[in-house]
């Protein structure tokens, strides 16, 4: 894709607050996007701050106050872990920023309904991961459900099983703690999936469990380390959509192997089969009631390879253009008090009705495909 020479985009200043594991794909896309200028990063961790900048060419690294206070930045990235998600989002909202953050938009529910709160209350925008909804997989599933392809939709299943993080992640203690897990780390990719196919969702109920109560951490620095198990990681649930269809969903940290589909929608004419929602490509395969074999369905033009962060640059245009904000707050909280009334249910033993709604976000507009000025 190439930048519009000439074109007059408007941009808005962006500070990144974390600049860990995941910062590298954000800076990557990031400095790309057309309407967004990253300013300044900071982290804790100053030489990280300084690695980052300096490989992702950010002009200037910050202490955390100093980015909050900076004049010229508008919207802060917050790619801290969960449990900081909230305190930054309330920060950046305090100093008047728009704030995009990392998924989930807060650990507990209070801290979410705070959050969407206060930037009503400053009229300020808020905006959560994930955004691989935005991406041709995903986007293509929802033009095929919209044109009717597979009749209406009855039901869904959505199945993330995989053993757990601390095979790969150097630093992987936030992953065994409220607001981690397998339900709070992957299940936002799944549920917003769902939530963008389906519509919302009115009720829920699950079975949670911890099948190992201690991790040992198989890379990095801290490799050998044992990590205390506080958040279930093993979650068997069934969703009731308002407009009808039934989901079935698993998330674990438990299981070696698998060979279960990510994502299925079944509708009155065919099958749908879901990409990876964790990635932004395909495949999307169908399978219409008459049809002997599954067909790979051609992906929308669009965005195929790790664009995390087109949320961002949605957002963005959403504020600057006036266009719809996609990866929205009010889709994080519904997504955080559909995880939450998950848990809610296995330890009451009774279906839990969620109170919040969301809209089902608008397919792209292919003509916003300049964001990025190469690709
Ligand atoms: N790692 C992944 O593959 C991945 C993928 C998708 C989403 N995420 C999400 O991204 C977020 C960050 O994950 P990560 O893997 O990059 O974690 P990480 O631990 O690698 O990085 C987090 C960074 O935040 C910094 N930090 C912590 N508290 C801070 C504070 N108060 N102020 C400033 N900086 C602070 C830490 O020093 C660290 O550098 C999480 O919400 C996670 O769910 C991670």
């Amino acid at each position: 894709m190439q930048w519009k020479e000439g074109h007059d985009m408007k941009k808005m200043n962006v500070g990144i607050i974390g600049c860990g594991n995941i910062s590298d794909i954000y800076m990557k896309n990031c400095t790309q996007f057309q309407n967004i200028s990253v300013v300044a990063c900071a982290d804790l961790n100053e030489t990280l701050a300084k690695e980052k900048a300096v490989k992702y060419g950010i002009p200037s690294v910050l202490s955390v106050q100093e980015l909050f206070a900076y004049p010229e930045i508008e919207m802060i990235i917050n790619l801290t872990p969960p449990g900081i998600h909230a305190e930054i989002c309330l920060k950046a909202l305090e100093h008047g920023k728009h704030v995009y953050t990392e998924k989930p938009l807060a650990v507990s529910l209070e801290d979410g309904e705070k959050i969407l709160e206060a930037a009503t209350k400053k009229g300020l925008a808020i905006g959560a991961a994930p955004d691989t909804f935005l991406g041709a997989g995903i986007q293509t599933c929802q033009s095929l459900i919209e044109q009717g392809k597979i009749g209406d939709p009855v039901a869904a299943t959505a199945l993330m099983m995989k053993s757990g993080p601390e095979q790969w992640h150097p630093n992987p203690d936030f992953f065994y703690q409220p607001g981690g897990g397998p339900l709070f780390d992957m299940g936002p990719y799944y549920l917003t999936t769902l939530i963008q196919l389906l519509g919302p969702i009115k009720r829920v109920a699950a079975s949670a469990k911890i099948s190992f109560h201690e991790r040992t951490i198989q890379s990095g620095e801290k490799q050998g380390e044992t990590i205390t198990v506080n958040t279930p990681t093993h979650l068997s649930g069934t969703l009731d959509f308002e407009k009808g269809p039934i989901a079935t969903m698993v998330t674990s940290f438990d299981v070696w192997a698998t060979n279960t589909p990510f994502i299925e929608i079944y509708g009155s004419e065919g099958t749908i089969s879901v990409p990876d929602p964790n990635t932004f490509g395909g495949p999307v395969l169908m399978k219409k009631k008459n049809q002997e074999e599954w067909q790979e369905v051609p992906l929308l033009t669009g965005y195929q390879h790790n664009s995390r962060g087109m949320g961002v640059s949605d957002m963005v245009s959403a504020i600057l253009d006036g266009t719809p904000q996609r990866a929205s707050g009010e889709l994080a909280f519904h997504v955080l008090e559909t995880m939450h009334a998950f848990q809610q249910s296995s330890r009451l033993g009774t279906h839990i009705k969620l109170e919040s709604t969301c809209k089902q976000a608008p397919l792209l507009d292919m003509k916003h495909l300049f964001w990025e000025k190469t690709k």
